[in-house]
């Protein structure tokens, strides 16, 4: 009725506009004061066009990393810590805890003789071994000792515990899905009595019951692969077989994505990954999906151009790849790039989209 006696009033008279904008904004500040906002004031910036990220392109320089992560060994032990980890933050989400809007990544060392204590919570988690050898994850049972470029799966709820029984520190890439469980609100963790889970099944024995092209019998059907470690041995010959036979995508190279052996879907419902190999002198097509994307240089160098930003990566460096952002990669050498996102989520609830 305001608005109307106002609109009536002011009609064709100088001034008018300024009447109706007043007795809008009165009538904001009124139903401010119960939980309410006029919906066309807002419009345009809740229901985008297009993605808007808040995230930026950026890399982690692995001999930076390195050296910084080992300086924590000497301030604090894994115990104390529970994980020693730094975190890497997107540096457009400082004090956040995320490098993407929905992923949490840092870089987790062990040091000989360390262990760092079982628990379990609901976010899911993957490691990426970036350097050293012989440090062990257990998982739901099994002891997976890692190597370089294994790929190393604890699924939400999954008791998992560490330990490096060998003689020199383990860094690995930590990726969780810690900002999408903490959105929804749902996180839950529990540490355990033991530092260590007693384990049955031998290093490698879920890669082989169910990643070989056959299944145990009564093996179930879930949403989360049973395979605890793809290990870099099986899958890196894959790509470079693959890139041997010409079967080199334009934007990817010759790639590979983890697949749970039973459903052929991702390895787990909030996360998947991929491994791919860029033959010397790829320069790839852009490329742009809704996914944002965590890339670590695994073997050669080469950069990633995202919009205007040039990223240079070299082995064990992290960058990271904004969504709906247009990036496209060069290797100067042979190269494999190891790559993380959210895409099974957001194609569950049906929102991902490529492009070029
Ligand atoms: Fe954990």
């Amino acid at each position: 009725m305001a608005i109307a006696a106002a609109k009536k009033a002011g009609n064709g008279k100088p001034g008018a506009k300024d009447d109706i904008e007043e007795v809008r904004q009165a009538y904001y500040d009124r139903i401010a004061k119960r939980g309410m906002r006029p919906l066309w004031k807002v419009m345009d910036s809740i229901v985008t066009k297009e993605p808007v990220s808040r995230c930026l392109p950026a890399v982690w320089h692995f001999d930076e990393v390195k050296s910084l992560v080992m300086e924590s060994g000497s301030l604090i032990t894994a115990e104390e810590a529970k994980r020693r980890v730094l975190i890497l933050e997107n540096p457009a989400l400082r004090g956040e805890s995320r490098v993407t809007n929905t992923l949490f990544a840092g870089i987790q060392m062990i040091l000989p003789g360390e262990v760092a204590p079982a628990h379990r919570h609901a976010a899911a988690a993957i490691r990426f071994v970036l350097d050293g050898e012989g440090a062990y994850t257990a998982v739901e049972g099994e002891k997976a000792f890692m190597a370089p470029g294994d790929f190393v799966i604890t699924a939400n709820w999954a008791p998992h515990d560490h330990g490096n029984t060998s003689k020199k520190p383990m860094l690995w890439l930590d990726v969780l899905d810690v900002p999408a469980v903490n959105f929804f609100e749902a996180s839950f963790a529990e540490d355990f009595d033991a530092p260590t889970q007693e384990t049955k099944r031998q290093d490698g024995d879920s890669l082989s019951f169910y990643g070989s092209g056959v299944l145990p019998d009564g093996t179930a059907v879930t949403n989360r692969t049973p395979v605890i470690n793809y290990t870099y041995a099986r899958t890196r010959p894959i790509v470079e077989r693959m890139m041997q036979a010409g079967n080199i995508d334009k934007r990817h190279g010759a790639r590979v994505h983890y697949a749970n052996p039973v459903t052929g879907g991702s390895v787990l419902p909030t996360m998947g990954a991929g491994l791919s190999m860029l033959p010397k002198g790829f320069k790839g097509e852009r490329y742009r999906s809704t996914d944002g994307t965590i890339f670590v240089c695994a073997e050669g160098g080469g950069s990633t151009k995202v919009d205007g930003t040039v990223l240079e990566w070299r082995p064990h460096d992290v960058f990271v790849v904004p969504p709906w952002k247009r990036y496209a990669h060069s290797a100067a050498k042979e190269s494999v790039l190891f790559s993380i996102s959210d895409r099974p989520a957001q194609e569950a609830l049906g929102l991902w989209r490529e492009g070029s």
